[in-house]
């Protein structure tokens, strides 16, 4: 039993309540937990211009930052799928930014992930010198 991972996945799957999917019909949720313990959801948010899309991973992020919390602990990733859902690419990219030690938790997968292992090598502000 991992209480973090069962209140980030509770907020996720409320989250995922929201998710405006009415292209993919896949609905997903996510929650942040920051340093601080403060929790922020997002939903995914899709568009008809499709590109435009925008995964619920980095909604949750971007509204932690967007509140201040920059340092982000952990995260719990939900879907409609009936199987475990990981973040996409991007998604990896742009969490690993606030925090190469996140753990990563996935809906219907016992594991736990660091973000930095679901993208080694990862391009960072240590190669802008
Ligand atoms: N999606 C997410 O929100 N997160 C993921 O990790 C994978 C994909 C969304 C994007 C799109 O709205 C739908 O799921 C289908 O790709």
């Amino acid at each position: 039993m991992n209480k973090t991972r069962d209140r980030l996945l509770e907020k996720a799957k409320n989250a995922k309540r929201n998710s405006y999917s009415p292209y993919s019909k896949f609905k997903v949720g996510a929650a942040v937990q920051s340093e601080t313990g403060k929790i922020f959801s997002g939903c995914n948010v899709e568009n008809s211009s499709y590109g435009l899309s925008m995964c619920a991973e980095r909604v949750a992020l971007f509204k932690a930052v967007s509140d201040g919390h920059k340092k982000i602990k952990s995260i719990a990733i939900t879907s409609s799928g009936k199987n475990p859902t990981f973040p996409c690419g991007a998604c990896r990219q742009v969490l690993v930014e606030f925090n190469p030690d996140m753990i990563v938790y996935i809906d219907k997968d016992s594991s736990s992930y660091m973000i930095s292992e679901l993208l080694t090598k990862s391009f960072s502000k240590k190669q802008l010198k």
